[in-house]
């Protein structure tokens, strides 16, 4: 077993040399096997995880890596990352987390979300009729991609869907890793307060809506939740429940278009093939570029090196879920692929509490809009489309369309 000493080590977030594959160093690193370290923002030097059985050994539950933003050596985001997350569930451990995350499970589980599957069609074919009237070139990201999800979150949560773009704009500030802590400390404080209002008013006028149960049965019936920690919870879910769906709808349109062949195997039969298409954009984007991250709790050994513990480690997922000893021709976009190993939804007792929610979005918003819109196709270059390198999650800025 080694420890690695290497003063050398690259920045990270790391960079793309290609869009449509991961970071090379984080390949290169995968191709290695062994965990290897990285500089993030502070100066600190965790390790980057790249190989899928790493990947999932660090994510297993056993105790061994710890997902507290507050505790020490943890990697964290920024300075403003401990401050903004470290009261919420999804960054605790053990009893802190999962009694918290049980209440909210049943609103996101595979049965419910099925069951908003016609509500979703109908958004979408909404969205689709409203297309031709925004004028061509239409930017899907804005009209679609990112509306979607925004409008059914609010539909669960219970909110006007003119708050869409309140919600857009501060949550994007969140998640982008290169802003000062100074504004991203107010655009989290812009929704807590938005949330919070809300949230008190829907105790004179409860609904079936999730902030209206949280705040009526868990702050003030059965007293499990403090008022803060249910606004937390609500900016949690609408944070979490809508970008990251969006930039999986827009980077899968991409692909279908670049693709067509792979576009005409899904057109050919959606119902047979929605949900290995999605689950395959899932493992080729792997959209969550900068997380899961952990603290080492206890020594551990992963992949011959000795990770102490108190260090931080950082795994990969667009690497690990390009594994060539997990998936075969890992490069390829194959949306017939039957491997269901993929982990963008990430490993373990932290795994993405709205994938199924996510899923249905994704396997219906595909085949609705190449439907509608056989000849849709890119209204710029392909090289002039811009990326989200610089935030948690890969996305595309624009996705301006033609048909
Ligand atoms: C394509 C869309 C999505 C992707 C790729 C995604 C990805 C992920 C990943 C990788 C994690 C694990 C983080 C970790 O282990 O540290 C996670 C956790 C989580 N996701 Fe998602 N997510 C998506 C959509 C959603 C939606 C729609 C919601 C709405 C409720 C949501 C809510 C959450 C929450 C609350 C957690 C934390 C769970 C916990 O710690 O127990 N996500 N997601």
């Amino acid at each position: 077993m080694s420890t690695d000493t290497s003063a050398q080590a690259p920045a990270f977030p790391l960079t793309r040399g290609c869009p449509f594959a991961p970071p090379e160093t984080a390949t290169a690193f995968r191709e290695a096997g062994a965990p290897r370290r990285v500089i993030i923002w502070n100066g600190t030097r965790p390790w980057l995880i790249t190989r899928h059985d790493q990947v999932q050994q660090v994510l297993s539950p056993g105790g061994r890596f710890g997902a507290d933003v507050t505790l020490p050596g943890f990697p964290n985001t920024s300075s403003a990352q401990p401050v903004v997350e470290g009261g919420i569930f999804f960054r605790k451990d053990g009893d802190e987390h999962l009694p918290i995350r049980r209440i909210l499970n049943p609103d996101f589980t595979a049965k419910r979300s099925e069951a908003l599957r016609p509500r979703i069609v109908e958004l979408i074919d909404h969205l689709l009729d409203e297309l031709p009237a925004k004028g061509r070139p239409v930017d899907l990201i804005e009209e679609y991609a990112l509306a979607l999800p925004t409008l059914v979150i609010c539909e669960i949560l219970g909110v006007p869907s003119e708050w869409r773009h309140i919600i857009h704009e501060s949550s994007k500030k969140v998640v982008q890793l290169s802003l000062p802590k100074e504004e991203k400390l107010a655009a989290h404080r812009t929704m807590l307060d938005t949330l919070s209002r809300t949230m008190a008013d829907k105790r004179s006028d409860p609904d079936d809506g999730l902030l209206s149960r949280l705040v009526n049965t868990w702050v003030d019936e059965k007293g499990v939740l403090g008022f803060e920690q249910a606004v937390g919870l609500g900016v949690l879910v609408i944070a979490a429940g809508h970008e990251t769906t969006a930039n999986m709808i827009g980077l899968g349109i991409l692909a279908l278009l670049r693709e067509p062949e792979q576009r005409a195997i899904l057109l050919s039969n959606p119902k047979k093939y929605q949900s290995t298409a999605t689950e395959e954009m899932m493992r080729y984007w792997s959209m969550v570029q900068t997380e899961p991250r952990r603290v080492c709790l206890q020594d551990t050994e992963i992949g011959g090196v000795l990770i102490k513990a108190g260090e931080g480690v950082i795994c990969n997922l667009p690497a690990a879920n390009r594994d060539p000893d997990v998936f075969a021709a890992p490069e390829a976009l194959d949306l017939t692929r039957v491997e269901r190993k993929h982990i963008g939804f990430g490993f373990g007792i932290h795994q993405c509490l709205g994938q199924n929610l996510s899923r249905v979005e994704m396997q219906e918003a595909w085949p609705r809009l190449f439907h509608r819109y056989p000849a849709l196709r890119l209204a710029v270059d392909e090289s002039e489309l811009r990326f989200h390198d610089d935030a948690l999650t890969y996305g595309l800025e624009e996705l301006p369309v033609t048909w």
